[in-house]
């Protein structure tokens, strides 16, 4: 079966990537919850969860959830927070309406808003956060640290940064059986179920060329975020990085 390949990440340019991230999101749209089900065998619905039982509101019970997607981070925060407010930013325009259908299915447009946005500029003011999440989203971005920066602007000091991505582990017994599950049965299995199967082709080179947890979590300690953990979930195949903003 033949799959048509987006470019790997390593040989375009920053403006190149950030075009297939928005055309790869914005024809996956609605198939993306059933996929990302599908594909990760319901894992990513206990990486969310689990995300969201370490955060910790204590001022403004606000959360912010840059690359939001479809949504379900904030709606498992609030599910797990009942007196907290959540916003979402993402800017595919299709994934930020199926977030917003979602949350009014759920009874929860009262507290809940998605709208379209870049993480790169995001329109809130300084310090309006408690905590501030991005799912996923970061291996996407190929500007990181003006990413982190923003989070860490738009959070109250104290508050926390949390970043959930998946990783390419190294355990020499996974890595063979990783490997071939992300660039052969996963691009098959989506090619069944979705329109753009070279998304997930996408998805297994994002997440090859994404750093180490270890080097991912230097790197945000130099961008500023302080007392960093890595929880590994998965065998580590995601990690949950949280920080703080001194
Ligand atoms: C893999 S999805 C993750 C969605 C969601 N957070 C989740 O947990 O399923 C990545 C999302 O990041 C968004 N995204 C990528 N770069 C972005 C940017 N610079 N600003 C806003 N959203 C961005 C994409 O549009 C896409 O919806």
């Amino acid at each position: 079966m033949k799959i048509d390949k987006y470019p790997s990440v390593k040989t375009i340019s920053e403006d190149e990537r950030v075009g297939m991230v928005k055309e790869i999101f914005s024809t996956i749209t609605g198939k993306y919850d059933f996929l990302n089900h599908f594909l990760s065998l319901r894992r990513d619905i206990a990486w969310r969860r689990f995300a969201v039982k370490k955060m910790v509101f204590f001022r403004t019970n606000r959360f912010l959830d840059v690359a939001c997607g479809t949504g379900d981070l904030s709606i498992n925060a609030c599910l797990e927070h009942r007196d907290i407010s959540a916003t979402g930013v993402d800017f595919v325009y299709p994934m930020v309406q199926a977030g917003n259908n979602k949350a009014e299915k759920k009874g929860l447009s009262s507290r809940i808003n998605f709208i379209q946005g870049n993480a790169l500029s995001l329109p809130f003011g300084e310090n309006t956060f408690d905590v501030t999440g991005m799912a996923f989203g970061i291996r996407n971005i190929p500007r990181k640290a003006e990413a982190l920066k923003e989070m860490l602007r738009v959070t109250a000091p104290g508050g926390q940064i949390m970043i959930l991505e998946m990783t390419f582990i190294e355990n020499r017994f996974f890595k063979l059986f990783y490997y071939i599950y992300l660039n052969y049965l996963l691009p098959l299995m989506a090619k069944v179920f979705s329109k753009n199967a070279a998304a997930y082709y996408y998805l297994a080179d994002s997440i090859m060329n994404f750093p180490s947890p270890e080097e991912f979590a230097t790197f945000m300690r130099e961008t500023g975020v302080s007392e960093v953990k890595i929880y590994p979930l998965t065998f580590g195949i995601t990690c949950l990085y949280v920080g703080k903003k001194p």
